[in-house]
């Protein structure tokens, strides 16, 4: 059970990079030669944090959780105005779902996912219409960017609306590589799975996009051997 710290900064939620790799460090788990009772670790790990919500990249949301994605047409129209207001749908929400999707893709019929709320992080650039077919779902919005998702922004709201304190990062490793570089994540939480991949050219654990990456200095706070040869490795993300 991993120690319970507080939030790292006033301003935003701790954050809990929480995945599941190969020893090879990659993430897509399809066809991986696991028991159940390995897999199954991933969420009891995810749920001895005692979050308040986690958070995806677009192309795991599309992946897994959403319903599939805009046409190309309704993508493309996209709003030049003014600022608009953020938006919780009504109702009591204690876990949540949060989707980053800056440019407004995937198409959500539910506004819960395993009774988590369900809640899409975009960019200024989304259009009117598709804002609006949010709210007649149920599906709570945040506002944070011009063209591009400012993730600072969006972990400060995350924080002061929802009153999200913990929030697991959970992939892939496009959104986790985007946080990482931004020096928004606290704790690396790893589920190593006794599996080489092997696959050339899939998402790893961090895919950080651009020039100039630096290394990060990890801190390791905790091992632990967990069921089916699993090993929980725990490390705190040293600031620079
Ligand atoms: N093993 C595990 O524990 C685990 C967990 C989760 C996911 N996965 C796997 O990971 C794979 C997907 O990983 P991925 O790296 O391809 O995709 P991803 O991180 O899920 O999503 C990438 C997308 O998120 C948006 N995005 C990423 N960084 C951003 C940033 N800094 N600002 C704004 N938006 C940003 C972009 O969407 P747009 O292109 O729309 O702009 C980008 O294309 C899947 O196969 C999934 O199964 C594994």
């Amino acid at each position: 059970m991993p120690a319970r710290t507080e939030v790292s900064s006033a301003d935003r939620p701790r954050v809990i990079c929480h995945m599941m790799t190969s020893i090879d460090g990659r993430i897509v788990t399809d066809g991986w030669p696991l028991a159940p009772e390995g897999r199954r670790q991933y969420e009891q790990i995810h749920a001895s944090y005692a979050p308040d919500g986690w958070l995806c990249g677009r192309v795991t949301m599309e992946q897994h959780f959403a319903q599939g994605t805009r046409s190309k047409a309704e993508v493309a129209r996209e709003h030049h105005g003014a600022a608009r207001a953020d938006f919780r749908a009504p109702g009591q929400h204690r876990s949540f779902a949060f989707a980053i999707d800056g440019k407004g893709k995937l198409a959500w019929a539910t506004n819960d996912l395993d009774g988590d709320h369900v809640v899409a992080i975009l960019s200024e650039r989304v259009s009117d219409e598709y804002l609006a077919s949010l709210r007649e779902r149920g599906v709570s919005y945040l506002l944070a960017g011009g063209r591009e998702i400012d993730l600072s922004l969006a972990l400060t709201k995350i924080g002061a609306q929802f009153g999200v304190r913990t929030l697991m990062l959970e992939g892939g490793g496009s959104i986790n590589g985007g946080m990482l570089r931004a020096g928004l994540i606290d704790e690396v939480s790893v589920l190593v799975g006794p599996v080489v991949d092997g696959r050339v050219g899939t998402a790893a654990l961090f895919d950080v996009e651009g020039d100039g990456v630096q290394p990060w200095r990890l801190a390791l706070e905790a091992v632990e051997r967990r069921a089916d040869d699993t090993l929980w490795l725990r490390y705190r993300v040293v600031p620079r």
